[in-house]
């Protein structure tokens, strides 16, 4: 079955985000404590396909060793995953473009892993704010990528980005169907 995984730093909205997909309050565990998701959890979705719910990266209270195995677990993920469909690669809209996630896409890249941005919290900021944080953070990726990486905005608490993020995950299995 297709699957589809949600990475990105700590406390970035991942758990938050697969809870408002799926409409359900407590399906993955989130917490204001980073760290929270340690485990790979599969969420069966429609007994149809698969959202991934994966540890955070970055988080720098983690020890370095327990840092190490976080990356194994990701890139064996990765690596390890014919029917991962895409990636979504969460990022939060307030923050300036953070190393760690430019240097993960761009391996994404470079191992063909087929990835979608997805940006978190815009309900922190006005609509102005946005706009003039999506621009940043697309000037900064086009220094190292031709043309501007797909990409949706996302609000956890207001379910902005719900019914894209879904149609695009419809029109993927469909794909994987064929
Ligand atoms: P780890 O499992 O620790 O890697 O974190 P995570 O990426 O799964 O983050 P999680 O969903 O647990 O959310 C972290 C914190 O951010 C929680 O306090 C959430 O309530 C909050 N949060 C997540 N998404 C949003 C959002 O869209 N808007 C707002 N306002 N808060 C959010
Ligand atoms: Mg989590």
């Amino acid at each position: 079955m297709p699957e589809y995984a949600f990475i990105g730093r700590s406390n970035v909205g991942k758990s938050s985000l697969i809870n408002m997909l799926t409409q359900r309050t407590k399906l993955a565990k989130t917490s204001s404590t980073p760290g929270k998701t340690q485990l790979i959890n599969h969420f069966i979705i429609n007994d149809n396909w698969y959202l991934v719910d994966l540890p955070g990266y970055g988080y720098a209270r983690t020890s370095k060793a327990l840092k190490a195995g976080f990356s194994k677990i990701i890139a064996d993920y990765i690596g390890n995953h014919e029917n991962l469909m895409n990636l979504f690669v969460l990022v939060d809209i307030r923050l300036e473009p953070q190393k760690i996630d430019l240097e993960f896409m761009n391996w994404l890249g470079e191992n063909g892993v087929p990835f979608v941005i997805i940006f978190t919290k815009t309900d922190k900021l006005s609509t102005n704010q946005v706009h003039s944080k999506y621009s940043a953070y697309k000037k900064i990726l086009l220094e190292s990528w031709e043309e501007m990486p797909s990409h949706f905005l996302s609000s956890a608490e207001t379910a902005v980005g719900r019914e894209e993020i879904l149609t695009f995950i419809e029109k993927t299995n469909k794909v994987f169907r064929k």
